[in-house]
């Protein structure tokens, strides 16, 4: 895919500012999401680490000051990636990781969610980026196989905001969860931002980000460029070309669009992707284009 639009980056174009709520927290809505800096299969190193580190300077570099991050990717490998390019961490960067796997030597993905499991894994996180508290921790429900499944996360979440009291912890997350599952966390901790699978063509979540964006609480899409059928896809291609934009852009561009909530993570490897997906926040869509893609999710 080829880069269509200027690359010179500020910090006014990567989508304007979102404030956590209740925190001292502003980003950029356009951040980065780090899970495609380890190795195949987000297992083990990268082949090109040199590379993972010039993805993550240049990011930075260009305003990006929001960066997702899990310490089960790689495992280790990631937040290690992180650390070397970017520590000592500039003041207006917002590290976000998330607690609840593990990956045992076979690559599998595991559920660890004891507070032993949940503890142990804030320590590996401080240890491996180099932080004495960290910013804003997700607790990510495993779920079903495809989303995320009812049942209560309440154990968890209490483990997470009794290391927050403890100061390891800033803020608190969620992740892959149902309203009802929001709903119960907020009951124990302020909640700041969830984060789920979300994009054009998966809208599942569409009612919670209306009521999450009431109240002020960011939502995340992961997966925000996955998962189009080629219907889907050449709709977005469509667009795309009318509007000489790339359809990673388009795809950006409408869940900026979508809410004022949304702030991005997308992940990738390559400087040229990056540059290209931070430039999906110069894009205005008409309401022609957006009644277009709005369409997509039927399709
Ligand atoms: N909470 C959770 O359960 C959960 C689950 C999954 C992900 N996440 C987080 O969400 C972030 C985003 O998800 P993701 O990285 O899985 O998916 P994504 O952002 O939807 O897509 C990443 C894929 O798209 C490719 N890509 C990125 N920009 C591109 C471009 N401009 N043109 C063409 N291809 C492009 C990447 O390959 P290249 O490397 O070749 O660019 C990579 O294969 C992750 O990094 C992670 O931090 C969270």
């Amino acid at each position: 895919m080829t880069h269509k639009m200027n690359n010179t980056m500020s910090e006014a174009t990567l989508g304007g500012q979102f404030t956590f709520p209740g925190t001292p927290l502003t980003v950029q809505r356009i951040g980065y999401g780090a899970m495609q800096l380890a190795g195949p299969g987000v297992f083990g190193p990268p082949k090109d680490p040199d590379a993972a580190v010039a993805v993550l300077r240049e990011a930075v570099a260009a305003g990006v000051n929001h960066i997702d991050t899990a310490d089960f990717y790689g495992p280790h490998v990631t937040n290690q990636i992180i650390r070397q390019a970017l520590h000592p961490y500039p003041k207006e960067l917002v590290i976000v990781t998330k607690l609840g796997a593990r990956r045992p030597s076979d690559g599998s993905w595991q559920s660890a969610i004891s507070p032993q499991d949940l503890t142990a894994a804030v320590h590996d996180n401080l240890r491996n980026l180099g932080l004495d508290a960290l910013d804003i921790v997700n607790y990510r429900a495993m779920g079903a196989i495809h989303g995320p499944a009812e049942g209560s996360i309440a154990g968890e979440v209490t483990v997470l905001a009794d290391l927050r009291r403890k100061g390891l912890i800033r803020h608190i997350g969620v992740s892959n969860v149902t309203a009802a599952q929001v709903a119960e966390a907020q009951v124990i901790t302020d909640i700041v931002c969830v984060q789920n699978n979300y994009n054009l063509a998966h809208r599942d979540d569409d009612a919670m980000i209306e009521d999450l964006a009431r109240q002020g609480i960011a939502y995340v899409p992961f997966f925000p460029l996955g998962g189009f059928t080629p219907l889907q896809s050449s709709t977005l291609s469509a667009v795309a070309d009318r509007l000489g934009a790339t359809p990673m852009q388009v795809a950006l561009a409408w869940l900026l669009h979508r809410s004022p909530n949304i702030l991005l993570i997308p992940g990738t490897s390559s400087v040229a992707h990056l540059r290209e997906n931070l430039a999906a926040g110069q894009m205005s869509l008409s309401p022609q284009s957006l009644a277009e893609l709005d369409g997509i999710a039927g399709t």
